[in-house]
């Protein structure tokens, strides 16, 4: 892993113990390198009316957007179970593997990614693994 990786993910993993996820007890971190080198981080954040739900990707977009920037260099995503009793503990994600963007969540990081934008994902070995917004979302919706 590069730096740049390896940072990502540490801002992602921290952010993801900050996660509301009291329903699916799923928690996720998200940290979005932005064109002038900041960090933006989100996490998930359940509600009662699961559709209000608003996912990691989704916070950390909204931070970036907030803060001013505009475009998406590379984005590290972490998901896992959390334990009921201890949100600071996870478990391993076990057969859950790495956690990859939802459908909506690739619709959102499209609207602010080119070809270069890395999105980065990481299994319960560490392995990662670099997805262009192409490769997630083929054929996107575009208004252009
Ligand atoms: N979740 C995310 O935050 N990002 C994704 O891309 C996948 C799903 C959250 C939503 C919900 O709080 C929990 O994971 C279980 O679906």
């Amino acid at each position: 892993m590069t730096t740049d990786t390896d940072a990502l993910f540490a801002a992602a993993r921290t952010v993801q113990l900050n996660a509301h996820a009291r329903y699916s007890n799923y928690y996720v971190g998200a940290a979005i390198l932005d064109e002038t080198g900041h960090v933006h981080v989100g996490c998930n954040v359940e509600n009662a009316s699961f559709p209000e739900t608003s996912c990691a990707e989704a916070s950390a977009i909204g931070a970036m957007v907030s803060s001013g920037a505009r475009k998406i260099v590379a984005i590290a995503i972490v998901g896992g179970m959390g334990d009921k009793a201890n949100s600071a503990l996870f478990e391993s994600a076990g057969d859950l593997g790495a956690c990859t963007p939802c459908g909506g969540c690739r619709q959102r990081i499209l609207e602010f990614a080119d070809e270069s934008t890395r999105i980065m994902l990481i299994d319960d070995d560490g392995e990662v693994q670099v997805f262009s917004i192409e490769a997630l979302l083929p054929a996107a919706f575009r208004v252009e």
